[in-house]
Parts: structure tokens; C-alpha cells; sequence
């Protein structure tokens, strides 16, 4: 079975870096190894110093980089789906009329170098894919992007194919908006497909993780922490830390002595928060991190843990258990602070909102349309209790709140 590592975190705090050291000692320990950027503003070519491309090229023995352009992926795997969407969006005016539709969400198309990604993992002809991705903000978004498109899928299209065919002609005429047509209908239902195989895919705990990189200073400390919470209730698993441009011990004067102390500060908040998860410190080097010479450093200095390529921490994901008189639902928040969720049952799913995050979760059958009776966000869990009998129909449930 393959692996594939997701590398995020605030912009400039060393991602590609971190990426690169993975992918050189991957390549070192004989695996076939591919490093792909998944960030439209590529920087894996300047840190190996040499040009990638859209196709994949040789970096070393085992070792190849990729630089993906998610416009031409759009355009080539799913063209007339890309032309129909824009189509609809003009016409309709949605995502730009309305804000809470989230459509139009900048960066639609970086999703598509993820399902390159997948397409990459499926033909096997690479052990491990270690994917540099955005900063943390718009990576977290495109991993909940699959369960927005399930929900424009619904609101478009609850009708289903054969009648979006019979309206096509009517809608252009009647109303001006273009629906899609048969071709661009089936493009789109397969782009939803493997948009959730994706999902599937990246969720997998045996096979695929992210990796936060992040520096020990505040703005990014918090980051760091909401990211934890965020992939936590998509259900992502996070299995490493680096804590990068750690103030040696030798930068010792007044002035760095000072910044040592703050960075500590931090670090210790970093490793109570991510307990269970390993941390790793990388110091703030004398030079920049170029060149093979550079990374080689990296790689031997921090990259020492003889499991750098297992899943390494189990974290997130949704438990059922049976409790008294019912059954408990636990969602793992860490960060999480009372009062900031809010949980809506949702057709046959239970949506859980935190902040402006939204994740719908499928709930199992014996579950189904069952109002949830209790809801407590504590330590970092969010318990939601369901009574065993169906009670009354209404939609929320304040957390805290009992019915
Ligand atoms: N530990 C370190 N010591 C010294 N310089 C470093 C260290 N880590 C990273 N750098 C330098 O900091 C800059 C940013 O690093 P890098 O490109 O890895 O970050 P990034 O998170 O990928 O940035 P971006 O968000 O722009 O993609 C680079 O010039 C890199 O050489
Ligand atoms: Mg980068």
C-alpha cells in the first residue's frame, strides 16, 4: 500500500522545506518516491535548483518532483464540466450574490491537482507522494471541498440528470440560465464521484496524513492549533509537527536571548497542545535551506525517527459508543472552546458548525432522523448523545444544550 503526506502550514514558515527533507530521505531509504507541489506558487524547483515541470522529473535516484497546474488539469480531465459550471455560475449568479453559498470559493480549481494526486496514487508507479501543499487556510479549505460540492450537487441538481436534460433548453430561454448538458451532466457527476473517492482516499488512515509545519511565534502558534482543530473535525489525521527556525543555543546575546525565551514560551504551548503527536524541532540555520547540500542537513539532523514514513499518531476521526439509554457520538475538537459549536441535524446527516466550518457527517441508520439530546464540548471532545427512541422533530441543538 502506498503513502501519501500532506505538508501545510502558515505561508513562509518552511513547508516546502520540511517536504523536501521527507522526500530526499524517502528516496535515500530505496522507496520510489514522487514530491509534488500542490501550491500555485511553486518553490520545490528553487529548493532543488533546478526546473520542474507538469510532467514528473528526475531529482535523484527514486526521486522525482512535480509542480502541478490545477488550470490545465481542469481543463483537460473535465473540460466541458469546467465550461458548464462557469456557464451555470454566470448565469445564475450564485456564489457572488450570496456569500453563505460558498460556491465561488477561490481556489475551486486546486482541487483538481489534489484528484491529480489521487490518479498519481492509483497507477502505483510511486511508493510514497509527498505533496507540499498551500498554506494551511486554503489547503483546509479544499479538503472540506468535497462536502461542499455534495451540497451545490443537491442544490443544483435535486432533480437528478434526465430532468436536467429536459429543463436545459427551457432554463436558457425562460430564465437565462444554461444548465448543463448531457455530456457536461455526466463530466460533472463524475468529478462529484471522485471528488468523494478523494476524500475517501485522504482520510484514509492507513495511508494518508498531514504534517504541520509551523514557527514557534504567535500568529502562527494559533494557526497551527485552529489548523489541528479544523482537520480534526474534517476527520484528517495528523501524525507530525515541525516547529521550524528554532533560535540555536548559540545565539547568545542580549538580544537573542530575549527571542530564545519567547520562542520557548511557544514551543511548550506547541507540545501540550499536540501531546501524542510527535514534534520536531528544526534550528534556524545560518544559511537558507537550498540545494541538496542544505537539505541533506535536514534530513540527517532532524529527519532521525526510524518510523518518519508510518502513520505515526492516531487523531481525529468519529466514535460511536453505547451509553445508557442511547448511543454517544464523540468528535475530537482539540482547541475547541466552549460554546463555539453548534450541532444541526440535517436531512439524514448531522451537520456540526464550528466557526465558519461546516462538517456534515453521515449518520449510521439506527441514527437516522434521531434528534440528538445532549451536546458538551469538553477537553477537546464533542459528545453528542442520541436518545435510543425518535423524539420530536426540531433542527438544532445548542451545544450545551439538553432536550
Ligand atoms: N530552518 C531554517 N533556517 C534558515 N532558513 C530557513 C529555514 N527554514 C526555511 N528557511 C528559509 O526560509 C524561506 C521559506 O522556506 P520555505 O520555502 O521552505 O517555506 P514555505 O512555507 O514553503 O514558504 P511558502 O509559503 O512561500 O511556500 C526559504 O528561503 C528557506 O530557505
Ligand atoms: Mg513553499
Amino acid at each position: 500500500m502506498g503513502r501519501i503526506i500532506l505538508f501545510t502550514g502558515k505561508g513562509g514558515v518552511g513547508k516546502t522545506s520540511v517536504a523536501a527533507a521527507h522526500a530526499v530521505k524517502s528516496a535515500e531509504e530505496g522507496k520510489k518516491t514522487l514530491l509534488v507541489s500542490a501550491d500555485m506558487a511553486h518553490n520545490i524547483g528553487d529548493i532543488f535548483e533546478t526546473r520542474i515541470g507538469r510532467t514528473p522529473v528526475p531529482l535523484g535516484e527514486n526521486l522525482d518532483g512535480l509542480e502541478l497546474d490545477p488550470d490545465m488539469l481542469l481543463l483537460q480531465e473535465f473540460p466541458e464540466a469546467a465550461a458548464a459550471v462557469r456557464k451555470l455560475l454566470q448565469g445564475s449568479g450564485a456564489g457572488a450574490a450570496d456569500p453563505g453559498d460558498h460556491f465561488l470559493i477561490p481556489g475551486f480549481e486546486d482541487l483538481f491537482s489534489l484528484l491529480k494526486i489521487m490518479q498519481i496514487y492509483r497507477s502505483g508507479e510511486y511508493e510514497r507522494i509527498l505533496v507540499d501543499c498551500a498554506p494551511a487556510g486554503e489547503t483546509l479549505s479544499l479538503l472540506k471541498l468535497p462536502e461542499l460540492l455534495s451540497w451545490y450537487m443537491e442544490k443544483f441538481f435535486p432533480v437528478g440528470k434526465t430532468m436536467v436534460r429536459v429543463l436545459a433548453p427551457l432554463s436558457k430561454a425562460k430564465y437565462h440560465v444554461e444548465l448543463p448538458d448531457r455530456k457536461a451532466m455526466d463530466e460533472i457527476e463524475e468529478m462529484h464521484l471522485e471528488l468523494l473517492r478523494l476524500q475517501e482516499l485522504l482520510k484514509d488512515g492507513n495511508i494518508s496524513s498531514v504534517r504541520l509545519v509551523c514557527t514557534p511565534e504567535k500568529m502562527v502558534v494559533e494557526e497551527t492549533k485552529r489548523s489541528y482543530m479544523f482537520l480534526s473535525l474534517y476527520g484528517y489525521r495528523l501524525d507530525g509537527v515541525f516547529i521550524n527556525r528554532v533560535l540555536p543555543e548559540e545565539a547568545d546575546n542580549v538580544f537573542f536571548r530575549g527571542w530564545r525565551e519567547i520562542q520557548r514560551g511557544y514551543m511548550e504551548e506547541l507540545r501540550q497542545v499536540f501531546r501524542g503527536i510527535p514534534v520536531s524541532e528544526i534550528p534556524w540555520y545560518p544559511e537558507e535551506v537550498r540545494g541538496k547540500h542544505a537539505i541533506g542537513r535536514i534530513c540527517r539532523e532532524i529527519l532521525t525517527d526510524p518510523d518518519l514514513f508510518k502513520i505515526r499518531a492516531v487523531s481525529g476521526g468519529e466514535e460511536y459508543t453505547g451509553i445508557p439509554g442511547g448511543y454517544q457520538l464523540c468528535v475530537s475538537l482539540p482547541g475547541a472552546l466552549q460554546g463555539q459549536a453548534e450541532v444541526q441535524v440535517h436531512g439524514l446527516d448531522l451537520d456540526i458548525i464550528l466557526n465558519n466550518y461546516t462538517r456534515r457527517i453521515p449518520l449510521p441508520n439506527s441514527l437516522r432522523g434521531i434528534r440528538p439530546s445532549e451536546v458538551v464540548l469538553e477537553d477537546g471532545k464533542l459528545r453528542i448523545s442520541f436518545p435510543a427512541e425518535r423524539g420530536e422533530e426540531s433542527p438544532a441543538v445548542r451545544e450545551g444544550g439538553q432536550s
